[in-house]
């Protein structure tokens, strides 16, 4: 007879919390916690001037690639670069600038930088990310 209180407790127990679970989510509207990735800026990355000459980029890191793949700002910006991983650990430096930033997921990582000289910025992925790691670039491009 005990296996049976047991065995039925346990049932009502798990239904319990199934009903808890729905009407949470559906009810009350609770979210479980996303991917930053997932939410605005960083699900549509893009250039964006936020004042005269002053511009915010939201990077997307990923497997093999940052996007966006190619940014144009025009020479004298002052640039803030808004850095998230969709993935693993990328590496993330604009050469020839201070510009050296780790992608990690979870994290939104940040770095300012006046590009004043004309010409392109290659950007690398400088931390191993897997067998494409040595194609992933992106670059400023100055005009
Ligand atoms: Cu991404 Cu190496």
């Amino acid at each position: 007879p005990f296996e049976r209180v047991a065995v039925f407790g346990a049932g009502l127990l798990m239904t319990a919390f199934f009903v808890a679970i729905v009407v949470g989510a559906f009810g009350l509207g609770i979210r479980v916690p996303t991917c930053v990735t997932d939410i605005p800026p960083f699900d549509q990355p893009a250039v964006q001037e936020v004042a005269p000459g002053r511009y915010v980029v939201n990077v997307v890191a990923q497997m093999w690639a940052f996007n966006p793949r190619e940014i144009r700002v025009p020479a004298g910006s002052l640039v803030t670069f808004n850095l998230v991983s969709k993935d693993v650990q990328h590496g993330f430096q604009i050469l020839n600038t201070n510009v050296n930033l780790m992608a990690v997921p979870g994290v939104v990582n940040r770095a300012q930088v006046r590009f004043d000289q004309p010409g392109e910025y290659l950007i690398v992925c400088h931390e191993y990310c897997g067998t494409g790691h040595h194609a992933m670039f992106a670059k400023v491009i100055v005009e």
